[in-house]
């Protein structure tokens, strides 16, 4: 388990990562494919759900490759074994490029100057480089722009030392019925169609993500990159009827004390949270240390003993307080579901987002290093 200390696995706060569910959305993304390669990304711990074993998953499951955002996620892979090659996916500094050459890291090329510099760095490093370049079809992050492509040409002619393994670009708008996405495409299209005629061909073309593999037949050229959709989740569209994805992670915490609250006495940071009538009180030992929503307020929810119940004022650094009311029963040790079902009652990471007005991917690629990841159904 990455960055966690082994003391932490006792920890009454932890999220619940179903092996079974990673490896049913594999093959349900790998199901719509017809043949091309799948990149699974892994960056941000994985979406939260653990670097290292999930991509040990995918490795084991057949990925043709991994995305991370950043080389040192890359380094931690190989570091861990991991053999499937990897792809560095943001836009680097120049003392990054000789740890992704030393690590066998696809570097993305997002300008012919840094392409110019990449070369050099493997001709100083006496290896060659793996490159895939970033074309800007209308994200506007990173990439030479659509329009401007060819000024890569000149520069790959000088190259000895790289091997130009794929081109790419990222969708805008694959989340949103968006005309804009097909734009995208008819201009990657035409970046290739460029390339092509100037005698260069790449076997891995890829542009689309998960929005773009759901909805766009036309954007998988010859390798997908997937994200969200392996971890279960997928925001902004239904899913086609077709595909069934599993959300992977359930999130528990238990209750650690309990006390009797008399009416009118505030409670909390800024005493958000006070009783007309006397209410029972909860506390949990988790906080937006631990990547749970402060900005939640009045809205949040919590399962105990298969009932919602409210959280009461401000989420703390590191615990939080529930109101169960004032008949409500809670015991010391009861399980409470943060995110996750019990019989009768369901929490998402849709839900928590929508109290907290953030998206899914923030909200999990905040869970901090201190909350244990514990994996079922291995
Ligand atoms: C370059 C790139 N490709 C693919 C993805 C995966 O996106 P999604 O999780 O929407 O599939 C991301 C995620 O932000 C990305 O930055």
């Amino acid at each position: 388990m990455s960055n966690i200390h082994q003391e932490l696995l006792t920890r009454p706060t932890y999220v619940e990562i179903d092996m079974q569910k990673v490896t049913h959305n594999f093959h349900e993304i790998k199901n719509q494919l017809d043949g091309q390669k799948m990149l699974c990304i892994v960056k941000g711990n994985a979406y939260g759900h653990g670097i290292i074993e999930m991509s040990g998953q995918f490795e084991k499951l057949g990925a043709d490759y991994l995305g991370v955002a950043i080389p040192e996620e890359g380094v931690e892979l190989r570091r861990a074994g991991i053999r499937t090659p990897i792809l560095v996916l943001s836009a680097i500094s120049d003392r990054q490029i000789p740890v992704c050459i030393q690590y066998d890291l696809t570097i993305t090329a997002p300008s012919d100057e840094k392409l110019e510099q990449i070369d050099k760095a493997a001709e100083v490093f006496g290896k060659r480089a793996k490159v895939h370049l970033k074309i800007d079809t209308g994200m506007g992050r990173i990439g030479v722009n659509w329009q401007r492509a060819e000024k890569f040409i000149p520069v790959i002619q000088k190259c000895n030392h790289t091997d130009f393994e794929g081109i790419y670009a990222h969708f805008a708008k694959s989340d949103e019925e968006s005309d804009f996405t097909e734009v995208q495409i008819e201009r990657f299209d035409r970046v290739i169609e460029m390339f092509k005629n100037n005698g260069y061909e790449f076997n891995l073309i890829h542009h689309a993500n998960s929005g773009g593999i759901l909805f766009h037949e036309k954007a998988r050229y010859t390798m997908v990159r997937a994200g969200i959709v392996l971890y279960g989740l997928f925001e902004g569209r239904t899913v086609p009827e077709s595909i069934h994805l599993q959300p992977v992670m359930s999130w528990k915490t238990e209750v650690v004390y309990f006390k009797y609250l008399e009416p009118h006495i505030g409670i909390g940071y800024g005493h958000h949270f006070s009783s007309d009538t006397g209410t029972r009180i909860v506390t949990l030992p988790v906080g937006y240390a631990d990547g749970y929503q402060c900005a939640m307020g009045p809205q949040g929810k919590v399962i105990v003993n298969d009932i919602m119940y409210p959280i009461a004022g401000r989420i703390c650094m590191d615990q939080m307080m529930i109101d169960i009311g004032p008949h409500g029963e809670a015991y010391k040790g009861d399980e409470v579901i943060l995110v996750g079902e019990s019989a009768n009652q369901k929490i998402t990471f849709f839900d928590i987002a929508g109290w907290s007005d953030t998206s899914i991917y923030e909200l999990l690629s905040q869970i901090s290093y201190r909350v244990p990841r514990i994996y079922i159904n291995q």
